[in-house]
């Protein structure tokens, strides 16, 4: 049988009162454009929804990654509901759609990508995430957790499929440059190089012992490929889970609790991130605080398995009253740090603030600073 493709590729077309969601017309839209590509045999089924204002098309088909036919639809669909976004004076109406023209890749374009391209398991689950309101490396610490973290993942200790350990591959962001470092062995050495996670992002995760492909992230920072700030890029992951990898539990342990990723208001803050359900996933308290969602599906030949009506099966996995203190620890440490207003640690150090009327000020100030 043909390879399975998971295609997950996201974008900001506009959102209803700010940033904080995708209204309904929009989330039609890219229904339809995804039914007619299911119906035309492009893509073998697919699912729409939201993650706070970022519209996320996630597709099954066979066409393999970076597939020129598979982004070119992401892209119209995002086009002609950015258009829609536009017509309904929607705030930020195209914020994603930074180039005109399509070049045959999504990549770099402005919208995320995450892909994997599997041999279909006698099982495979899938666990895809999305966030909004943070950044690629938000993944890191999670991921981490995951597939390298024996305190996170018994698996690790008690399946002899996985004692063999992991490799990572990370990506200098800045320097567009990778490199692939092995856990157990390396684990001191991903550590300092992934706990910057604003330019050092796990971008694949595979098993070791058989290369089997487990983990994908999207890595494209849209600050520097518009040349400067745009809003935030908020990143998609997919995650291949069980028999020999880690289980969907162990996949979503790292979100008992919540830690600070990059991201907030204005893309210049720190904040806690919140695993939420598809329904709570808006963005409203001070444009955030940055939340998480997890959809759980089977891949069945060739598609996410469907029901007897054929609509695939989407598992909600964060709609679950065990992350309920998370989201409460997360409330709590949002209105904790925002105390700090715009005092560092609160705010970003000033090297990766995005947009900031800091060089501003020091131009007004210039005359008035004195040798001290
Ligand atoms: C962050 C984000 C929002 C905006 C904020 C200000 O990624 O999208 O927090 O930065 O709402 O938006 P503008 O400058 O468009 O009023
Ligand atoms: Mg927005
Ligand atoms: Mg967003």
């Amino acid at each position: 049988m043909a390879k399975t493709t998971i295609s997950i590729i996201k974008c900001d077309v506009g959102s209803l009162a700010g940033h904080h969601t995708v209204p309904e017309p929009l989330l039609q839209i890219a229904e339809r454009k995804l039914s007619e590509a299911q119906q035309s045999g492009l893509i073998n089924n697919y699912f729409v929804f939201h993650a706070g204002d970022d519209l996320e098309l996630l597709m099954v088909h066979q066409r393999g990654e970076t597939n020129e036919e598979i982004h070119k639809l992401a892209w119209e669909t995002f086009q002609e509901a950015a258009k829609r976004a536009v017509d309904l004076k929607l705030y930020a109406a195209g914020q994603d759609i930074l180039k005109t023209s399509f070049s045959g890749n999504i990549r770099g374009m402005g919208p995320g990508v995450a892909e994997m391209e599997i041999e279909e398991r006698k099982s495979d689950p899938i666990i895809v995430f999305a966030a909004d309101k943070t950044e690629p490396g938000a993944f890191n610490f999670p991921l981490f957790k995951i597939f390298a973290d024996p305190f996170n993942t018994a698996g690790l200790v008690i399946d002899p499929n996985m004692t063999g350990g992991f490799k990572f591959e990370v990506m200098d962001v800045y320097e567009n440059k990778k490199v692939v470092l092995k856990c157990p062995e390396e684990t001191y050495d991903l550590i300092a190089l992934i706990g910057a996670p604003g330019q050092y992002v796990v971008s694949h995760v595979w098993r070791a012992s058989d290369d089997l492909v487990c983990a994908a992230t999207s890595t494209t920072r849209l600050s520097l490929i518009a040349g400067k700030y745009v809003g935030k890029d908020d990143p998609v992951c997919i995650v291949r889970c069980q028999h020999g990898l880690p289980a969907v539990g162990e996949a979503l342990a790292p979100f008992m609790h919540s830690y600070f990723v990059e991201g907030w208001m204005r893309g210049s803050h720190w904040g806690p991130l919140m695993p939420v359900s598809l329904r709570d996933a808006r963005c409203c308290a001070f444009d955030g605080p940055p939340r998480i969602v997890a959809l759980g599906f089977q891949i069945c030949n060739g598609k996410i398995a469907e029901d007897d009506e054929g609509k695939p099966m989407i598992s909600d996995l964060f709609d679950d009253p065990s992350f309920e203190p998370a989201r409460r620890e997360a409330a709590e440490l949002a209105r904790w740090i925002r105390r700090m207003g715009e005092f560092e640690p609160a705010r970003l150090g000033k090297e990766s603030m995005e947009y900031t009327t800091l060089p501003k000020v020091l131009e007004k100030l210039r005359e008035r600073f004195k040798p001290a």
